[in-house]
């Protein structure tokens, strides 16, 4: 499709979707606990619902009445074996999860996704779940789905030390962790996302974190709650680069989810001197707030270390950031970007670089060279929704011509209403 191009005077106010993250947990907790659970502004993205169909295929009763979604949870032991192989679609998040409830399942389950899912790298769920006691295995001896999980109802606890720094990983040992006979103890490698261990402790159960060490007893009996799923800083980040830098404009995002573990695109922003207000609105346990951006000079930065888990999923709209800052950014540490929804380091070099950036892809970040115009080109999404988003934001810069996007389709994964947004700040 024709992207919209050559703005000037972004402004306005978006409610910003639903955090998908969030949305995922909330069904997944809602299945495993014992009662009612009602999910008010649920992500409504082809992944989450792929979360609602898989739990679904479970045998777990869920309603949706297009406002509240509802999930009868009967516990773990309520899921049932799925009449046919479960389909995850595009989502990471989904299949890995899963994989970490279906250890304990009394039963074989088959897990299956898209042409990405089918690259995505499993090892890193499979080894710590099978040590456990589950048995996982992937397509022809390899890590890769097709997927099978045979569970077993005598899941033990493990002791591990994390190779990687994965909220998807972590939440799936907890989840198998939730089920086994005694104590687990996980350490991360960074500190990442950590909505299931406070999700945990909402459906009543119970967990310690001490620094990177988690501890958490198994089995545990979770309480049906009610779920209010505050705004996806992830979505809310393109139009914060957006608005700061496109000419005269000013943007306020609305409902921003602002747990600590996600605001590291926060941190860079003030670090690079952008212009950016925040007006706290949620409680202690949900911050949430209002964000309004503005126009600004920016400068180049170094990101990386511990703050790259806190801004994994925006680093694609944040190097498109950097080609509009004086001077040079630096991205580290992010060799984790290689194995999201497609190989995000490439990705963002080659698509940027196809119109008028200056980026070196290393092998584990980026080195942006700012400042740069943007011309017309012919782009890819690579079927990646933030690869997408992250293209349309940058084509508002070219001046004339046209910006063709390959797969914009990829969009409704996580922000299905991303261009009537983008629509309402410049009419
Ligand atoms: C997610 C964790 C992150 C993130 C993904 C959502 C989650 O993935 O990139 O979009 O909800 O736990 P990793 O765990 O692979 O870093």
């Amino acid at each position: 499709m024709d992207l919209v191009v050559n703005k000037v005077n972004l402004n306005g106010m978006i409610d910003v979707p639903s955090d998908k993250s969030i949305s995922h947990r909330s069904i997944m907790f809602g299945a495993i606990a014992q009662g009612k659970t009602t999910i008010k502004n649920f992500l409504r993205g082809d992944d989450c619902l792929s979360t609602l169909k898989a739990f679904k295929d479970l045998g777990v009763k869920i309603e949706d009445d297009g406002e509240t979604i509802t999930v009868y949870g009967t516990g773990f032991s309520g899921l049932k074996q799925a009449k046919q192989a479960i389909d995850v679609g595009n989502s990471g998040t989904t299949i890995r999860l899963i994989m970490g409830i279906l250890a304990g399942a009394p039963f074989t389950s088959q897990l299956f996704g898209d042409h990405s899912i089918a690259k995505r790298p499993m090892n890193r769920v499979m080894l710590p779940i099978n040590q456990m006691g589950a048995k996982c295995s992937g397509h022809d001896g390899t890590e890769f789905p097709p997927l099978t999980v045979e569970g077993t109802e005598k899941l033990q606890p493990i002791n591990y030390q994390m190779p990687v720094a994965s909220a998807q990983v972590k939440s799936a040992i907890l989840f198998a962790a939730l089920q086994a006979q005694g104590e687990s103890v996980v350490v991360e490698k960074e500190k990442t996302r950590d909505h299931t261990e406070d999700m945990i402790r909402q459906f009543g159960g119970e967990i310690s974190v001490s620094g990177k060490e988690i501890r958490i007893s198994g089995p545990q009996k979770l309480v049906g709650q009610e779920v209010i799923v505050p705004g996806d800083i992830s979505s809310a980040a393109f139009f914060l680069v957006a608005g700061l830098i496109i000419a005269d404009s000013r943007i306020v995002l609305n409902n921003v989810g602002l747990n600590p573990t996600r605001t590291g695109i926060i941190d860079v922003i003030e670090q690079m001197g952008g212009k950016l207000t925040i007006e706290e609105t949620g409680s202690m346990a949900n911050k949430a707030g209002t964000l309004t951006v503005e126009t600004s000079e920016l400068k180049g930065i170094e990101i990386s270390g511990e703050i790259i888990p806190r801004l994994i999923d925006e680093l694609p709209i944040i190097a498109l950031l950097a080609t509009q800052a004086e001077g040079i950014t630096i991205i580290r540490d992010a060799e984790e970007l290689k194995v999201k929804e497609t190989n995000r380091i490439d990705a963002v070099a080659n698509e940027l670089n196809k119109m008028g950036a200056n980026i070196e892809p290393t092998d584990d970040g980026l080195i942006i060279h700012g400042k740069t115009p943007l011309h017309s080109a012919k782009v890819t999404s690579y079927g990646d929704h933030r690869i997408g988003m992250m293209l349309q934001i940058a084509a508002l810069l070219v001046k004339d011509g046209t910006v063709e996007l390959e797969k914009a389709e990829a969009i409704s994964v996580s922000y299905p209403r991303f261009f009537d947004d983008l629509n309402k700040l410049y009419r």
